[in-house]
């Protein structure tokens, strides 16, 4: 049963991708063959995930036009639980514009944060996810149009680690009566230095080239609205 709807899912979200990239068909059954002898993998961490709901998964047919197709590694290794695009699932964080160390840290030493999310981040060596490979899915998730509001850039960028709602999440450290000029500090200089395993005191240095001042603004209003 859980087997079943892990399959379906993997086979529906290669079948959306097809759309968006120039793949064949040839290339899907070859990545459909790949997706069965990896799902045993992912069924062990779906045995212990609620069934994910369909209606709440990204519409894998609908990628953003001006991004390729993921890479082949993305489809059958990561898209099941961070959706086809890249925009997450029930079971697993939207993940566009990564910080890459951090994100390599996470790709490469495993998570799971009990309660956070119904599924585990296993560890992914080079043996099954080659530096190369990994360094395509970073550029792949990075093509993604920035978001233009400050409720999107806050979701890409914040909500991970803050919450959705900006209550807290996984790290406990709410956003809520946070003023600007804490935020300014603490977006641009980050926390922890490169203490990726410590989930409630490391939070990423985000630079101009990555949040753009105009934006950073956007955030502080987006905050201030919580
Ligand atoms: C079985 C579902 C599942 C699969 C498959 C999976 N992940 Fe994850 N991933 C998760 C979950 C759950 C988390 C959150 C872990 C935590 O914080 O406890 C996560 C976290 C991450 C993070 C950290 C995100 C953040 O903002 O903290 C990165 C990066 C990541 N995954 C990349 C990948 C890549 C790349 C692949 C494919 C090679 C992949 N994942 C495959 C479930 C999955
Ligand atoms: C990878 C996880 C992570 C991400 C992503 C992240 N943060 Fe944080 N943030 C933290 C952690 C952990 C702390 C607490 C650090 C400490 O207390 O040493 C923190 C602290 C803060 C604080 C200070 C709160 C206080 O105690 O005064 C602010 C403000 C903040 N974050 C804003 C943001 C904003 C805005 C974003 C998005 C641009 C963001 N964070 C992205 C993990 C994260």
């Amino acid at each position: 049963m859980v087997r079943g709807v892990a399959l379906g899912l993997i086979v529906a979200l290669l079948a959306g991708c097809d759309d968006g990239g120039g793949s064949s068909a040839e290339d899907a059954a070859v990545a459909v063959d790949g997706a069965v002898d990896a799902a045993p993998m992912v069924d062990a961490e779906l045995d212990a995930a609620a069934q994910p709901d369909a209606a709440d998964l990204p519409d894998a047919a609908a990628p953003d036009a001006e991004v390729g197709g993921p890479p082949v590694a993305w489809r059958l290794l990561c898209a099941a639980c961070h959706g086809a695009n890249g925009a997450g699932t029930d079971l697993g964080y939207e993940l566009r514009h990564p910080v890459r160390d951090y994100a390599e840290w996470v790709v490469r030493n495993g998570r799971d944060m009990p309660g956070e999310l119904p599924a585990t981040m296993l560890a992914y060596g080079p043996d099954q996810v080659s530096d190369e490979e990994l360094t395509a899915i970073f550029d792949w998730l990075d093509d993604f149009n920035q978001p233009a509001t400050g409720t999107g850039l806050y979701l890409d960028y914040c909500a991970n680690c803050h919450g959705r709602d900006g209550r807290g999440g996984v790290v406990g450290v709410t956003m809520v009566g946070r003023t600007a000029s804490s935020i300014r500090r603490h977006v641009r200089g980050g926390e922890g230095g490169r203490n990726y395993p410590l989930r409630r005191l490391y939070m990423p240095a985000f630079g101009a080239d990555v949040i753009s001042d105009a934006e950073l603004e956007l955030i502080i209003d987006h905050v201030a609205g919580l």
